[in-house]
């Protein structure tokens, strides 16, 4: 049940120090590759980063006030870039004043990480990192949008944390 994938996927802080499959990398980015899109827009791009001579300069340019230093550890990153969207994408967003671009990377980066957990990967999405670090370690162009940096690696443990969670009823309803 997809549900019992969505219980084990938890934001890893202690990584293995222990190379990821290129093969497992590949299926995370399938992954998303697939994930639906407004109009299917797909306005994305994934930088794969597991050459081991790069993880240092990554894992030090996700580490802004003080956070994410375990990723110091990670046995791969994936960097989620906005591309452009499509023209019926774009005047979908104006008409219905949402960034779909941005919900669209969401979902994207959902995929990866589950893809990752059905492989017996962790991930931590990161929202905190130096994009002019990333793109000139990476040798990307100066523009590149990169929105998420994600972490993969190998979890220190198997034991699972409690979902800290609002309750059902304080997010959800049937309506009537
Ligand atoms: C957009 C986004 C940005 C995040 N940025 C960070 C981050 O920079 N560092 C970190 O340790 N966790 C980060 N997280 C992980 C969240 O803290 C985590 O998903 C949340 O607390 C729920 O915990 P869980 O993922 O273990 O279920 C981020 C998650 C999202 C979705």
């Amino acid at each position: 049940m997809f549900l019992d994938l969505v219980n084990k996927r938890e934001s890893c802080r202690h990584f293995l120090e222990k190379e990821v499959e290129k093969e497992k990398l590949v299926n995370c980015i399938e992954a998303a590759r697939l994930a639906p899109s407004a109009c299917n827009s797909q306005p994305w791009s994934f930088v794969v980063v597991n050459k081991k001579d790069l993880l240092p300069e990554i894992a030090k340019s996700v580490q802004k006030i003080g956070m994410n230093k375990f990723a110091e550890k990670a046995g791969a990153f994936i960097i989620v870039c906005q591309e452009k969207a499509n023209f019926t994408a774009k005047v979908g967003s104006v008409l219905q004043e949402t960034a779909f671009q941005e919900i669209d990377i969401g979902i994207a980066t959902s995929h990866i990480c589950y893809e990752a957990t059905a492989q017996g990967l962790s991930t931590c999405i990161l929202g905190m990192f130096d994009d002019k670090k990333i793109i000139k370690a990476l040798n990307l162009p100066k523009g590149k949008k990169i929105k998420l940096v994600i972490a993969v690696g190998y979890a220190a443990s198997d034991r699972l944390r409690n979902k800290v969670r609002k309750t059902f009823e304080e997010v959800a309803f049937f309506a009537e």
